[in-house]
């Protein structure tokens, strides 16, 4: 196990119980299990989007991201074989010693590297899980120094898998764009020039997965989201910020898209921004990459067509930067207003 001057690395322990920070309040605890597959979110085939089958495409993406905001993807042209290195590199990321991961630790505020994630800054209860983040997009925002130097071939395989999903993203975004009555370009413009991060997530076999979470509930606060993941399960998702929990079934190759806030806010609610949260389990690990599609910092946050008297869910334009701020400031004062009341229950 690491020594103890290290962060505690969930990967590295072999502890019997969960630690007092990793154990959740009990409504915020898994309700279904990491392997009982749902088939309800919708599996949608890319094939043609470019050619003959692009109106039908456009079709079922709009209908799943009005009825869920959550969906999986298939024949959607990134190279399998580059999925096949992402997947395994990442891997061998986190099997590294802790001293070599902690070279790169961004704790203390630093942009990018690796990290034992909590989900809210300041929020007492940690994810169970370890992550490694880089920014890909905009290229200059590469900062090198801060991408992990090991396991070999890292970079260049990271490098093409951004560009590639930068390409998938701006082909659904047409699509969202299209069905929205506006330009082609018009989403992806709405970003200005759209940032792309990229967060790799570990989540260990957990010694009690029914008492914690590896990412906690929450909806994603940029445009879109493309997440791989293994073959293990353990993301789930629920309808209309409902309490029914499903868990989205593994498909070998496939992506997972959600759309984030500011994509729901550009589609005036049209589009919703599916609540998930990742469990995990005490049978083995799982590994999921999430590439976040972000508005560049200066875009403007507000819907981009309404209808004739049509109501704007947004009472102003706002920045993105702000859009944040008021999400954590809500979150935040969520988790308040839930501490004091448990705490009258205790009293
Ligand atoms: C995420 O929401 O960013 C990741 C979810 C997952 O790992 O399944
Ligand atoms: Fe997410």
């Amino acid at each position: 196990m690491a020594p103890t001057s290290q962060p505690f690395l969930p990967t590295m322990s072999d502890e019997k119980t969960l630690r007092p920070t990793f154990v959740r309040p009990e409504d915020e605890r898994p309700k279904v299990a990491y392997n009982q597959f749902s088939h309800d979110i919708p599996i949608i085939s890319l094939a043609g989007i470019e050619s003959d089958r692009r109106p039908t495409v456009r079709e079922a993406v709009a209908a799943a991201c009005e009825d869920w905001g959550i969906f999986q993807v298939v024949d959607h042209g990134v190279d399998a074989s580059l999925i096949a290195q992402m997947i395994q590199l990442s891997k061998e990321f986190f099997a590294l010693p802790p001293e070599d991961k902690l070279r790169f630790d961004m704790s203390g505020g630093k942009r990018g590297g690796f990290i034992v994630s909590s989900h809210l800054q300041g929020e007492a209860v940690q994810d169970w899980r370890e992550i490694v983040t880089y920014f890909s997009y905009p290229v200059r925002s590469r900062d090198y120094s801060r991408w992990p130097d090991k396991p070999e071939g890292w970079k260049e395989v990271v490098e093409k898998y951004s560009e590639e999903l930068m390409g998938l993203a701006c082909r659904l975004l047409g699509v969202l764009s299209e069905s929205l009555g506006l330009e082609t370009e018009a989403l992806a413009k709405a970003c200005v020039d759209m940032d792309q991060k990229v967060v790799v997530n570990f989540y260990p076999k957990c010694p009690q997965p029914d008492m914690t979470l590896g990412l906690k509930r929450h909806t994603d606060p940029g445009t879109i989201t493309l997440l791989l993941q293994d073959q293990v399960g353990g993301l789930q998702a629920t309808k209309d910020g409902g309490e029914t929990w499903i868990t989205v079934e593994p498909i070998d190759g496939a992506f997972v898209v959600n759309l984030g806030d500011h994509g729901h806010y550009l589609s005036n609610g049209r589009f919703k921004n599916a609540d998930h949260q990742a469990v995990v389990n005490s049978d083995c690990s799982r590994l999921s990459i999430a590439t976040f599609q972000n508005p560049a910092p200066d875009a403007i946050v507000y819907p981009l067509k309404l209808a004739g008297g049509e109501k704007s869910i947004l009472d102003e334009p706002i920045t993105f930067p702000e859009m944040y701020r008021r999400k954590m400031s809500r979150d935040l004062q969520l988790a308040r207003l839930k501490k004091i009341a448990q705490e009258q229950k205790l009293h």
